[in-house]
């Protein structure tokens, strides 16, 4: 059954699926877990996400930013379905749940997680509290107007900021406390479930206009000895932070102070429901950063992914937000945040064109998901980060991508984890790259007739795009648009006879089951594998003579 046709049948069956989660909520206590509660794995350097106990790949999409009440669920679900996506992410506001210190309201999520069901995705929450872009935006008015209980991080020259401070005991208890109430309402009505898979803590943390917060507990720590978790992983030896990391000092013990902040925070949920959680960073230029403060200064930007990952174990990954559309800074950021102690997932990216073929690039680069910003029919677009408009025109490019991508996901989940997936997204400017498979090399170019071997031009619009996963010995899956494939022996064996033994075209069902359309060969391979604006995929079968 297709996706769509298995959305419609939900649809028919709405109303029982209703009466199903009514008599769930009146039988009381919650029901054993029928399977495994997601998680984030890793072994030999590469990680995997598991929803239900399977290798999961988040096709994601995220709503804007006050899309989070019942009124907007209406405009959400018809681009979330155009888009083909199987996971969206939403905010959930501290104000909105605990707008009265200790009264909690969980309506909107409880909506939330009905209509998620509803329309058969998945859920990651985004925790908007003590950071929101940097500031208090999204907590609740006891504590963004009570400077006194919830200071706010304060400049060199003694002035503040609208951040507020990491060093705010109170501030992290009450945001701890906020986090825990919501996980544990989560683990009540969805610990059977699992409709919500991942949930993200904070939002762009950091602080702009300063690389740190110089209140007296900012000077103290500066002071302090660097934990021996930072020291290991950015291999130092013993010191003060000043002493340690000299001019960087500042910036790296602000960060290891917001790191610390959250891991606390995370930590204290993952107690009462133990789902995979992680920090999105507002990224800095990955070639002229600028100074801290310029960038949002102590969130996770690639220069502290180390301290990050020592100081928040709680937290699974961090993970970028890509609104760069230079493909020289998209792929340089891609590169930083794959790392044998950190999970690959584009917690946003732009929504306009330009985005959409680096969904490619990020699986190349064993992502665990991808997810666009902003992918709802509220009317509002954040351009020029993302695209003008929010309409059909803008989704299709996604759309057409994640409609190849979803039936080959799980088998992507599964192979990149054995480090058996490649990628290629669309150059600026080059129009080809070189993949390197170890047992084979494959040129993949961009803007070229399908006939004949006249050089590269470049796509009209930068869609074309490429993945490429293998099977078996000598056996691969290509599947991709706008994009000529060509295989090529392994460096160091450029003479080599081979040959394209056998192309096949066909589709995975829901099943993960092959179903065989037509051998492609003749002028359909002679001049390489020429991917169209079709959502093609290929077996292919090499071997040499
Ligand atoms: C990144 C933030 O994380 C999002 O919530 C949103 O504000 C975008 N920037 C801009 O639209």
């Amino acid at each position: 059954m297709t996706l769509s046709a298995r959305r419609s049948l939900r649809r028919l069956l709405l109303p029982l699926l209703c009466m199903g989660v009514a008599t769930l909520a009146l039988a009381g206590p919650l029901r054993a877990a029928s399977t495994p509660l997601p998680r984030v794995v890793t072994a030999d350097g590469r990680h995997q996400l598991q929803v239900d106990g399977k290798p999961y790949l988040i096709l994601g999409a995220q709503v804007n930013n006050s899309s989070n009440w019942p009124a907007m669920l209406p405009a959400v679900w018809p681009a979330i379905e155009a888009l083909h996506a199987n996971t969206v992410q939403v905010p959930i506001g501290w104000g909105q749940i605990e707008p009265v210190q200790g009264q909690f309201d969980f309506s909107f999520l409880d909506t939330l997680v009905t209509q998620a069901r509803e329309h058969d995705v998945r859920l990651v929450l985004l925790w908007f509290a003590t950071w929101k872009n940097n500031g208090p935006n999204y907590a609740p008015s006891w504590v963004k107007l009570d400077n006194k209980r919830y200071p706010r991080v304060v400049k060199k020259d003694g002035s503040t900021l609208g951040s507020l401070s990491p060093f705010g005991a109170a501030t992290l208890e009450a945001d701890r406390a906020a986090f825990v109430a919501l996980m544990k309402h989560l683990r009540q009505i969805d610990g059977d479930r699992h409709t919500v898979i991942m949930v993200q803590v904070e939002n762009e943390s950091g602080t702009y206009g300063t690389d740190r917060d110089y209140s007296a507990a900012g000077d103290k720590l500066l002071q302090s000895p660097v934990p021996a978790a930072v020291l290991q992983k950015t291999g130092k030896s013993a010191g003060s932070w000043s002493q340690v990391f000299g001019k960087d000092a500042a910036e790296y013990s602000y960060a290891w102070a917001i790191a610390h902040y959250i891991e606390q925070v995370a930590a204290a949920g993952k107690a009462v429901y133990n789902l995979p959680m992680y920090a999105n960073a507002a990224l800095r230029d990955p070639f002229n950063p600028g100074p801290p403060g310029g960038y949002s200064s102590g969130g996770p930007t690639d220069n502290v992914i180390g301290i990050w990952r020592a100081a928040a174990p709680s937290l699974d990954f961090v993970a970028p937000d890509i609104y760069m559309r230079e493909w020289k800074k998209y792929t340089a950021v891609l590169d930083r945040y794959s790392r044998p102690d950190n999970a690959l997932f584009v917690a946003e990216t732009g929504n306009d064109t330009a985005y959409a073929r680096y969904v490619f690039a990020t699986l190349g680069h064993q992502a665990i998901g991808f997810s666009p910003f902003g992918m709802d029919y509220t009317k509002y677009s954040n351009w020029p980060l993302g695209a003008k408009a929010i309409t059909p025109e803008t989704i299709q490019p996604f759309a057409a991508n994640y409609e190849l991508l979803a039936p080959l996901a799980g088998l992507i989940a599964t192979r990149s984890f054995e480090g058996k997936v490649w990628g290629a997204s669309e150059p600026d400017d080059t129009h080809e790259e070189t993949l390197d498979l170890g047992d084979w090399r494959v040129q993949v170019s961009y803007g070229r007739p399908q006939f004949g071997v006249d050089p590269p031009q470049g796509n009209p619009k930068k869609l074309g795009g490429v993945v490429i996963v293998q099977l078996a010995h000598n056996e691969y899956l290509v599947a991709g648009y706008h994009a000529r494939v060509n295989f090529m022996p392994p460096k160091g064996h450029d003479g080599q006879h081979f040959l394209l033994e056998k192309v096949q075209e066909g589709r995975y069902d829901d099943n993960g089951q092959w179903h065989f359309i037509r051998e492609w060969n003749g002028d359909q391979t002679d001049y390489g594998l020429n991917l169209t604006s079709q959502p093609q995929v290929l077996r292919v079968k090499l071997a040499t003579y």
